[in-house]
């Protein structure tokens, strides 16, 4: 709970609000990542061509399972339980091309978990450039000596469950070609999550597990977190028209859009085409205006950096940008777990995000636009990325906004002070009409 809330006007109808607050420390609970699996291609494995072969793919694609299992509760954890894991559907999406001596980095999933059956959803990337190669789902159903169906070991579901974030309520969503991962939680209106640039949707987690009282949704924005990289598609306008997609598969006609940084961006893009599907909008650590040209050369040289040396020099260079020094200093877990998304990240999506940044446009003439939509900006105290006086100035110009200074929190404010921004997003979404 915020303990007092300074309220100083800022005009006729807007309104400052620092919410300072002794409250306790957020609880920042971080899922142990499943082990990736890094597998070498051997010429045997490669057709008259010297293209790895589809067979072969499917072999490897299963010892990266089992070697997942070595890692974890133990090669043996079906045999053991009596069941075993009987493959009943495959459906692989060949990239591209993998050669003789080229490692493979396999990444796994679980997207579902029945009584006596589950589905593991598995990519290959390749190490060296990150291209994606493949990605294919397996459906399993555990079976016992007679072949009848019996339940999935508790051992194993219990290894996976403590491994993934809520793998309940993530769906796979194939959206405008492109398979994303879509967070999906709770019941009443909804509220859309739009993550920055180069997060993924985790940066919600503390929204999505406490708003109660709301339908959430947080998709990964194509090119990251989970969802499949393109090689090229990127745009404000293309993930904008993403998000419409989601929305249109999931049956939701109008939502309160929330995003951060990038996803403030997205947000402006969304409110040209969809402005009458945006009940309410939420821009935390953001700003309307374009890149200079100063921003757009150092755009470039952002994805000249991620092609050459790989999405962990990014996370190097903008990890301590994005977070609050105190927030660095007091909580290595949580700088630790943004340096882990985004060392994560495909280089695709990361070079894609970037052009999309880069090549925007300003938004600065849609914010006086905006007076028929309810408008809660939020700002860290000490983001350095996107000031707290850029977002002043952002504020003023959409009729009605209310600003918030978050204390204690850099570019990251839903993560790094959740409590406080939950409380002023309950408090905003609650006075929408
Ligand atoms: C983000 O957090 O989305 C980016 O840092 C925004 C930007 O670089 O303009």
């Amino acid at each position: 709970m915020v303990a007092f809330i300074d309220v100083c006007k800022l005009g006729q109808d807007r309104k400052e609000v620092s919410a300072r607050s002794p409250s306790p420390p957020p609880r920042y609970n971080i899922p142990m990542p499943l082990p990736e699996i890094d597998l070498v291609v051997y010429p045997d494995e490669c057709d008259a061509f010297g293209h790895l072969n589809q067979a072969s793919f499917l072999s490897l694609f299963e010892r990266a399972r089992w070697e997942m299992l070595l890692r974890g509760p133990g090669m043996d954890v079906f045999t053991r339980a009596g069941a075993w894991p009987a493959l009943r559907k495959t459906v692989v999406d060949y990239r591209a091309a993998a050669f003789p001596g080229d490692v493979l980095r396999f990444q796994q999933s679980l997207t579902h978990h029945g009584r006596t059956s589950f589905t593991m959803r598995q990519t290959a990337r390749r190490v060296g450039d990150d291209t994606l190669i493949a990605s294919a789902e397996f459906v399993f159903v555990c079976i016992n000596r007679e072949g009848r169906p019996v339940q999935v070991p508790p051992e194993f579901g219990e290894y996976m469950h403590a491994r993934m974030e809520s793998p309940g309520n993530v769906q796979r969503l194939m959206i405008r070609g492109v398979n994303l991962a879509v967070e999906v939680r709770g019941e009443g209106p909804a509220v859309l999550f739009v993550h920055g640039y180069p997060l993924d949707r985790t940066i919600w987690r503390h929204q999505m597990e406490t708003l109660d009282g709301y339908l959430r949704v947080a998709p990964d924005l194509r090119g990251m977190g989970q969802s499949d990289a393109p090689d090229l598609g990127y745009s404000m306008n293309i993930y904008a028209a993403d998000l419409a997609a989601v929305l249109d598969t999931l049956g939701v006609e109008q939502v309160v859009l929330c995003g951060l940084s990038m996803g403030g961006y997205i947000a402006f893009e969304f409110l040209r085409h969809w402005k009458s599907r945006v009940r309410g909008l939420v821009l935390m650590d953001t700003r309307a205006e374009a890149d200079t040209a100063d921003g757009r050369r150092a755009r470039d040289t952002a994805a000249a950096t991620a092609r050459e040396s790989g999405a962990e020099a990014i996370a190097q260079s903008m990890l301590p940008r994005l977070l609050a020094p105190a927030t660095l200093s007091q909580h290595p877990e949580l700088a630790e777990q943004v340096r882990g998304m985004i060392s994560r990240t495909p280089v695709a999506g990361i070079v894609g995000a970037l052009a999309a940044m880069r090549d925007r446009a300003s938004s600065e003439q849609l914010l006086p636009t905006l007076a028929d939509i309810p408008t809660l900006v939020m700002v860290g105290e000490a983001d350095s990325v996107t000031p707290p006086d850029t977002a002043r100035a952002m504020a003023q110009l959409i009729p009605g906004a209310r600003l918030v200074v978050i204390p204690g929190a850099g570019h990251l404010a839903s993560m790094e002070q959740p409590e406080k921004v939950n409380d002023q997003l309950r408090d905003f979404l609650s006075s929408i009409p």
